[in-house]
């Protein structure tokens, strides 16, 4: 059950100067890859999922098996929504199994990425979920996904930092010091008096994005000055793609399984290294005593309905899951009836919370409230509830 806390996972990074890797994936042959290398190298990681590339799978489709990958894993491992766009994408993410949120408000002016990333925060710490937060702008220079970040290049200042921080109270924050997102031309320079400065001010990990092309020395720089976790993604992108032009290149089939073949172990090989490099590698017991395991809780009715008809129940069902699954923290909200009656219970309600924290609020939410308070309980008194932890 390998699924972790990601806020204690970054901490302990932090505290024990390493950083984690968060590795975009866009496919399953980067899952794959990236868990390969993971479980080879016994490293603590971060499965990455952009909003910038949701042309490129289904978001929907994919997280079932992202959180299979990491569910069965033996190291520690955390899902996290990288670039999220907005409050309604980070319920989502949240709804689809992500454990940790990144809302990237960092093209706004300052006080609009502080307002709108007030809002995620304060909705993911009512589901348990840590945010990363931006300021300042990573842009993207060429290549790989560099339309996808336009724009130049703004600098993270200490102190607008720390103000940012303290009102939008992100768990980690990202901070542009002069890494680029994507390909580029030679190794940009970093500007770590920034970062230092940056980081005596804080008390929370740092993050990196446009971790590919920098060299081993600045990895080490940036480690030393606070940054736990590193964004990871256009290096695999190319490793993947050089395997894929070599395969077509090559006499022989050219079918589809036949050019992705070796994909996975060449994104394997370029994970592990940044693993090692990172000081990841071998911390994956270590982190597995430090983190908490990443514990789902269902909350379940069984109940009895007096004054409606079994279609009048069902139309009260329907209503429910919809609006019930909409509340942040809910992934799913299921209704039955019984098959045989169990000690004379007819009907059922199973709502899957992400963490423990979603109990609270989702009690109080106002539209659990209305529904429970005009629909549900006056015709449901007759009913036993339930909030349980899953065990693996
Ligand atoms: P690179 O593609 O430059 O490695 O950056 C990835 C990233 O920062 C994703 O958020």
């Amino acid at each position: 059950m390998p699924l972790v806390n990601m806020k204690e996972m970054l901490h302990h990074a932090r505290a024990n100067g390493y950083a984690v890797g968060a590795f975009d994936l866009v496919s399953l042959d980067f899952l794959n890859g990236i868990m390969l290398a993971a479980e080879r190298c016994k490293a603590p990681v971060i499965l990455s999922l952009a909003e910038s590339h949701f042309d490129y799978f289904d978001f929907d489709l994919i997280m079932p098996s992202v959180e299979a990958a990491a569910r069965r894993a033996s190291v520690p491992v955390a899902i996290h929504l990288d670039h999220g766009e907005s409050l309604a994408s980070a319920v989502e993410g949240i709804r689809l199994g992500c454990n940790g949120i990144m809302v990237d408000a960092s093209t706004n002016p300052f006080e609009e990425n502080v307002r709108l990333t007030k809002q995620v925060v304060h909705m993911a710490r009512s589901c348990g979920i840590p945010v990363e937060g931006e300021l300042g702008y990573v842009p993207g220079v060429e290549g790989e996904d560099a339309e996808r970040h336009p724009g130049d290049i703004a600098y993270t200042t200490p102190e607008q930092a720390q103000d940012y921080v303290a009102r939008t109270g992100v768990d980690f924050l990202a901070v542009s010091i002069g890494t680029v997102h994507g390909r580029i031309k030679g190794q940009p320079k970093l500007d770590f008096e920034l970062l230092q400065a940056i980081n005596e001010r804080l008390d929370i990990p740092l993050v990196i994005h446009g971790g590919t092309g920098l060299s081993s020395d600045q990895f080490k720089r940036l480690i030393e000055n606070g940054v736990a976790k590193i964004n990871y993604y256009t290096a695999l992108s190319d490793a993947a793609g050089t395997t894929i032009a070599a395969n077509a290149g090559s006499p022989g089939n050219k079918g589809y399984t036949a050019l992705v073949a070796g994909c996975r172990e060449a994104i394997a090989t370029e994970t592990e290294r940044c693993m090692r490099l990172w000081g990841a590698a071998g911390r994956a017991d270590e982190v597995l005593a430090a983190a908490s395991p990443w514990r789902e809780v269902e909350h379940l009715i069984i109940y009895n309905v007096e004054g409606l008809d079994d279609a009048g129940v069902e139309d009260m069902a329907r209503q429910g899951r919809d609006i019930l699954g909409a509340i942040p923290g809910v992934r799913r909200a299921l209704t039955g009836a019984a098959i045989q009656e169990a000690a004379g219970y007819r009907f059922t309600w199973l709502v899957r919370f992400c963490h423990e924290a979603v109990i609270d609020s989702y009690r109080e939410h106002r539209e659990h409230v209305k529904f429970a308070d005009e629909l549900f309980r006056p015709v449901a008194g007759n009913r036993v509830s339930i909030d349980y932890r899953l065990d693996e």
